[in-house]
């Protein structure tokens, strides 16, 4: 019989654009011992996790829950509840992650209109508002952060646009929520799916979503309740049932809601580590969060430049917590990766599409946004870089992130980040 070695996972400090590390506290809280889905004690804490959720997604909304499975499940969910085989969508593309909102919409059989705009931009709003006039949707599908450019679509003058035209709007915030502000009811947007694994430093395999009364009254129409749990006021026969029975947001609603009915079994490890990570989260405070993943890209940013490196996305609309490097000419950037990750126990992440291979991404989100990480990173690429023989200023790379560092008041609340 074959033996297995006993699990030994090495130590990494993980700089990529998530999954993050996980805050020490998550992992205690996940080795709770488990308790039944109904059990009081845990139904405590799945109201618990709503109500954090809505401090969160900074909403009065009364939908407030994680849908099991990664963040894609979330954005699945909403999807499928909300659209209908012929239903109109329009989609603005700026990276990886606009396609694969548009790849779930077409499975959908939505009829799906695209705008594209280059990798390392983002779209004037106007323009997406000129064009949601033009296309006419039932839905405006976008991503607030791309992770895979590292650019930030400004989205708030597109939510009340929606509104006024009619349009539901609905966002990607995976990369986003927690980690710079998004203000789901003040910018008026209607459903939007967040992600656990990266500013909320909780491990992958949940995708936090809110919505609205304007959705919740469209997909209640498409209710259909599982015939095993149904009564004889549940609706078992609908024309067009929502297609999905595990992503159904209205039976979700009914198990995360007073009713409780029986759906999916719930991944309660999961919820434990969900409910300590919006603990930390809104402990730490929503905006001292977003000012210390500001403070830390700054270090990062300044520490890059003065080592000689060109970065893809300085600009304006740049996502705070993804920080990509042009890879210089003649460099293997995989080469690098390898030996970060072999000699300095280090993971950054390459990109895809257009961008794979040119550029570098650097994550700095929750719990691995620290100082400690910065200077480790900036100390071992300048090392790795070195070896492959690129041309970069030795020794100015660490000396402008400690300038940053000690010319910045930056108060720390409790623990030390
Ligand atoms: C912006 C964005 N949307 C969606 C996803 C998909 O998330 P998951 O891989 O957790 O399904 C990611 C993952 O990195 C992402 O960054």
């Amino acid at each position: 019989m074959k033996v297995y070695a006993e699990m030994n996972t090495p130590l990494r400090t993980i700089m990529t654009p998530g999954p993050v590390e996980v805050d020490p506290r998550v992992l205690r809280a996940m080795s709770n011992p488990i308790l039944g889905q109904f059990d009081p004690a845990f139904t405590q804490m799945m109201n618990d996790t709503m109500e954090m959720l809505r401090e969160l997604f900074q909403t009065k909304n009364q939908w407030a829950f994680p849908v099991d499975g990664t963040s894609r499940s979330g954005i699945e969910a909403v999807l499928t509840s909300v659209l209908e085989p012929g239903d109109k969508v329009l989609i603005p593309i700026y990276g990886r992650f606009g396609h694969l909102l548009t790849e779930i919409a077409e499975r959908n059989e939505a009829e799906v209109h695209i705008i594209e705009c280059k990798w390392g931009e983002v779209f004037d709003q106007q323009v997406i508002i000129d064009e949601m006039k033009r296309v006419k949707p039932k839905v405006l599908a976008i991503v607030h952060g791309e992770t895979s450019t590292g650019c930030m679509q400004p989205i708030d003058e597109i939510g009340p646009a929606c509104r006024e035209q009619d349009v539901l709007c609905i966002v990607d915030a995976v990369a986003s929520i927690g980690g710079t502000d998004l203000k789901v009811d003040e910018w008026q947007l209607d459903a939007v799916i967040g992600g656990t694994q990266k500013n909320l430093s909780v491990p992958s395999g949940m995708a936090p979503i809110t919505y609205n009364d304007r959705i919740e009254k469209l997909i209640s129409v498409r209710k259909k309740v599982e015939r095993g749990v149904a009564t004889e006021h549940d609706q078992v026969h609908v024309q067009h049932p929502i297609r999905s029975n595990y992503f159904d947001l209205t039976q979700l609603q009914d198990y995360w809601g007073p009713r409780r009915l029986n759906h999916h079994t719930e991944a309660t490890s999961m919820i434990y580590a969900l409910r300590e990570g919006l603990r930390i989260l809104l402990q730490e405070g929503l905006q001292e969060r977003f000012a210390r993943h500001r403070y830390h890209e700054k270090a990062l940013m300044e520490g890059l430049k003065a080592m000689g490196l060109d970065l893809f996305n300085d600009v304006a609309w740049k996502l705070p917590m993804v920080t990509c490097i042009n890879i210089p000419l003649g460099i293997d950037g995989e080469s690098v990766r390898k030996m970060m990750l072999d000699q300095f126990g280090i993971e950054i992440a390459s990109s895809f599409g257009p961008l794979q291979g040119k550029i570098w991404r650097i994550g700095t989100m929750g719990y691995s946004c620290r100082k400690e990480n910065i200077l480790f990173v900036l100390s071992a690429l300048e090392a790795v870089l070195i070896r492959h023989g690129a041309r970069i200023q030795i020794g100015k790379g660490l000396q402008a992130a400690l300038d940053v560092y000690e010319s910045a008041t930056f108060e720390k609340k409790g623990r030390s980040y």
